[in-house]
Parts: structure tokens; sequence; C-alpha cells
């Protein structure tokens, strides 16, 4: 078998997006050159890995089990670089956060102050919601997660480390702003702007209103926590979002946070990665430095 390790990385950019354009992309690459990186693969392996449907690209039976085992090899050649990392020290390297889009509020300034003490550490941040970033680690496509509690299912490794209360945010001038102590029951009869379903905060969200019996009304689905703000603000609704999100709209004192019986919504922060996974210096150098300097920097935090 004459696979190279170029192929290999062309065809999985190629399986995981089931698509030549979105590989191509990814790769920085023109699409004929994945093409023929694939025809090539196909070649050498003397069989189809992937099969045209109409529009659409499928893997075969042979690709799904090549993808299966090219998987293997890349989280090898990841863990023998960890391992030469670990021989290096913590100076240079590379890093691969994944935060919750709600976490990169205080996220991107942890980052930016572990960048000042190793500035020869290459970073690359990507900031998603909770359903990708799970899909993340199950493909060991990341070093280290920030996000709300992992499920128990998934084999992680996490640590809590600063709370995340969750409040109810209305625009100043509405009817429930300047109550005190409101009830469920009100809540009930108002319409929520709500982020998209993967969302942590959206899952936290409906879990509580069903857990306490209430019926949750909501209205446009967005997905940024940015545009569920704008949003409230501009009448459409009452949001919930995450305390961590809101610094700059309380200053300005653009949103409200709304006195609510039974709230916040208190979750935590927690820094994840796959079990069995071998940290890098520089990763566990950085998960370190997450669980002493953000709780600092977030506030007050009890378990
Ligand atoms: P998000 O939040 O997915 O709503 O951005 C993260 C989480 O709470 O896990």
């Amino acid at each position: 078998m004459h696979v190279t390790l170029r192929q290999i990385e062309v065809f999985q950019s190629v399986a995981r997006h089931l698509s030549y354009t979105r590989a191509a992309e990814e790769l920085y690459l023109s699409q004929p050159a994945v093409s023929m990186q694939i025809k090539q693969l196909e070649g050498n392996l003397g069989l189809a890995l992937f099969e045209q449907l109409g529009k659409k690209i499928y893997l075969t039976e042979a690709g799904q089990e090549f993808y299966n085992y090219s998987r293997l090899v890349s989280q090898q050649l990841d863990e023998a670089e960890a391992v030469l990392e670990d021989l290096k020290g913590v100076t240079r390297g590379r890093l691969a956060v994944s935060v919750a889009s709600t976490a990169n509020y205080f996220a991107t300034r942890l980052l930016a102050a572990f960048a000042r003490r190793h500035p020869d550490i290459t970073i690359s941040l990507d900031v998603t919601n909770r359903e990708s970033l799970l899909h993340q680690l199950d493909a060991n496509e990341t070093d280290l997660v920030i996000m709300g509690k992992p499920p128990e299912q998934i084999d992680l490794e996490t640590e809590a480390f600063a709370e995340n209360p969750l409040v109810i945010i209305a625009a100043p001038k509405h009817a429930l702003a300047s109550k005190k102590n409101i009830p469920l029951k009100k809540l009930q009869q108002e319409t929520f702007v709500v982020r998209e379903s993967g969302s942590g905060t959206r899952i936290a969200m409906e879990r509580f209103f069903s857990e306490q019996g209430a019926e949750l009304t909501t209205g446009m689905e967005m997905t940024s926590n940015e545009a569920i703000k704008q949003a409230v603000e501009a009448g459409l609704g009452l949001g919930i979002v995450s305390i961590h999100t809101l610094e700059l709209e309380l200053e300005a004192k653009r949103l409200k946070i709304l006195d609510a019986e039974s709230f916040p919504i208190l979750r935590h922060w927690y820094v994840v990665y796959r079990q069995g996974k071998r940290l890098s210096p520089v990763a566990k150098a950085f998960r370190e430095f997450v669980l002493t300097e953000a709780p600092k920097l977030l506030g007050s935090f009890s378990k």
C-alpha cells in the first residue's frame, strides 16, 4: 500500500465534510487538487472510497472502514508529537483550544494572558456550540475544551473551575424590568428569544423549565449570544444567557437582569479533554492556567 500522509489528511477532510469543496477550503487547496489526491488514494487502495448519489457524496463501505483506521493513524501521530513536545518542554509548540460560544467572552482573555507568558506557542482557538464541541472531543480534533458540564456517558476528563449563572434579560423598559421576585407563572406568559438547539444554554433553560413543571414559550431562535442580546434589547422578548456574556450591556444599561423566582440557573464551567489523551506540556500548562486564573477572572467560585 503506497498511501501518503497527505492523502490521508485530504481523505479525512473530504470524509468529515462529505464535500470536495469544503475540504478544499479547509486545506487551502483547489478542488481539482483534492479530487486528484482522492483518485490516487483510491488507485493505491484498489477500491472506491466515495460514491456520488445525486449531488451528494457518501463514504462507501470501504471508505468507512478506511476512515476508522485512518483516524487511529492520526491519533497515534498526534500522540507521538505530544511525547516529543514533552521532551522539549513548555516553551514552544501548538495548542488547539475549543470553547463554547458562551465561554468565549472570557476564554479569549485567558488565552491572551497565557500567550503573553509563552510567546513562542502557536495557539488556535475554535468557538462553537456545545454539540459540536462534543463532536470535536469524540474525533480527537482538539487538545482542550472549555464548556458547560459534559454528559457523563462520554469518557472525558473534566474539572469544574467557575460558576456560570444563567440569568433572564429584558430591555430596560420591559414591564417586568423593575419587578421583584417575579414568579415563574408570570414568566410563562412571556416569549423567550432562544439559542439554537445544540447550545448548552438552550439545553439548560429547557431542562430548568421542564423540571419546574413550567411552560416555556419560545420565539425566535438565534445562533449567537450577541444576536439574543440585540433581539432582547429591540423588544423581541426576554432572553436567558450566561451572566458572563453581559459585561458591556449591563455597564451601558442597555439590558436588565430580571429578579425572578428560582433564578439564576446555576451551571459551572469545565475544562475538558478526552480520557486517555496524552496532553502536551503546553496543553497541560494551559489547563493549569485555566484552573488557577479563570476563577480570579470570573469572580467568586464555589463548587
Ligand atoms: P453554549 O454554551 O453552547 O450555549 O454556547 C456552552 C455550554 O453551556 O455548554
